[in-house]
């Protein structure tokens, strides 16, 4: 398998645990560091809808509280391949400003597009 298609598959199996009794909008994310892990997240939703996390955040909070912030590539599984949040671009730019990005549309087989961290944010703070 792959590098990519491990990520993936990860991403598209974390979506599966997502918490969206609010907005039924699941999303997994995988991020695969510099020493080849991979970590997962998903978005957690809140009654006190603020407070929900999204997926790609849960992720790199998910490597940093390993010791892991050397970040390769992120892939983002949703029902049609959407782009990362605002907040979520900025937070990965604080670790990898050209991270490399996997869009992917959770079907069977999953499909993906490839973008950057740099095209998606280019005048970072
Ligand atoms: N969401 C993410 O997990 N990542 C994003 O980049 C955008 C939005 C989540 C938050 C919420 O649970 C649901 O998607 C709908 O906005």
């Amino acid at each position: 398998m792959s590098k990519d298609t491990a990520l993936i598959s990860a991403a598209c199996e974390a979506r599966q645990h997502a918490f969206v009794p609010y907005s039924q909008y699941r999303v997994g994310a995988a991020l695969r560091t510099a020493q080849g892990h991979i970590f997962r997240g998903c978005n957690v939703e809140n009654k006190s809808y603020s407070l929900t996390i999204c997926a790609e955040r849960a992720a790199v909070f998910n490597a940093i509280q390993a010791g892991e912030q050397d970040f390769e590539a992120l892939a983002i599984a949703t029902e049609d391949g959407a782009a990362p949040c605002g907040a979520c671009r900025q937070v990965l730019a604080e670790f990898a400003p050209d991270l490399s990005i996997l869009l992917v549309t959770a079907q069977s087989p999953p499909t993906f597009t490839e973008t950057s961290l740099k095209l998606l944010l280019p005048d970072r703070f």
